[in-house]
């Protein structure tokens, strides 16, 4: 057993702008700076969401964070679970608001996006690393975010009509990451997907259309997320267990 001999969150660097936290983080770990070391950035130029999409990041409207954390290879997979499950309860604290979490990197609220989490994998420096990237809708208004997403994002202040503290969902972000990546290194990974289960936004049984592969749409009836964070859905009479993959639609 490992614990991170630094806190989540207590060391970080904080820029304007940056092109993308997870460029600056990925330096740090090249650098060999140890786990929990984080990067906020006020503005993104390019910022990046999953599968190769941007993350537009408005200036000053959203929490713009990378975290440096050093798993081991097997928990890679386990890693946006339990950033979602962190962000969750970092919004519920500051708002009370109870978010959703659709398998494996969104934040939803009444099914329109809230946030995402991207990890990326770095060999670089003397021990491999995961940057932990998590972007949350915090003081957007409505007009805030581009055209074509307009429709499917919404932010804390616009749900709960108010603004929001970034500092305080930061700090709660960085308190609750730290239990939970604890709980992941004692190896207590039944309780973080049973914690996960509980925060889907879909049910057993729902009906989901995935993109398993880029292009390659499939149908099915959710079963489970198993202990490697897979989602098992049942597609005519076989059981299928999905990783890298996407949920395109949720049937209601
Ligand atoms: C997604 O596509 O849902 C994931 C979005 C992740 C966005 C965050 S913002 C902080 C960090 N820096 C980036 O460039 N991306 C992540």
């Amino acid at each position: 057993m490992h614990l991170p001999k630094m806190k989540i969150g207590d060391v970080c660097f904080r820029f304007d702008q940056l092109d993308s936290t997870m460029n600056f983080c990925a330096r740090l770990a090249e650098l060999n700076y140890p786990e929990g070391v984080a990067v906020l950035a006020e503005e993104q130029t390019a910022g990046r969401g999953t599968k190769g999409r941007t993350w537009h990041s408005a200036r000053g409207k959203g929490l713009y964070v990378s975290f440096l954390l050093r798993p081991e290879p097997a928990h890679l997979n386990h890693i946006p679970l339990l950033a979602g499950l962190a962000s969750r309860e970092a919004i519920k604290h500051l708002t009370d608001l109870e978010i959703r979490l659709k398998w494996p990197n969104d934040l939803v609220f009444e099914g329109k996006k809230l946030g995402g989490i991207l990890c990326e994998a770095s060999s670089a420096g003397e021990k491999a690393a995961v940057i932990l990237g998590i972007g949350l809708n915090v003081n957007h208004a409505p007009e805030d975010f581009p055209e074509e997403i307009a429709g499917l994002a919404t932010s804390l202040a616009i749900i709960s009509g108010r603004t929001q503290d970034k500092e305080i969902l930061f700090d709660f972000l960085g308190k609750s990451l730290q239990l939970w990546y604890n709980t992941l290194i004692e190896g207590q990974v039944t309780e973080i997907i049973k914690s996960y289960k509980e925060y889907l936004s879909f049910s057993l049984g729902q009906r989901l259309l995935v993109e398993a592969t880029a292009g390659k749409r499939i149908e099915g009836f959710f079963v489970d997320i198993d202990q490697k964070g897979g989602l098992i859905l049942k597609v005519g009479q076989e059981t299928r267990a999905f990783y890298s993959s996407e949920i395109i639609k949720i049937f209601s």
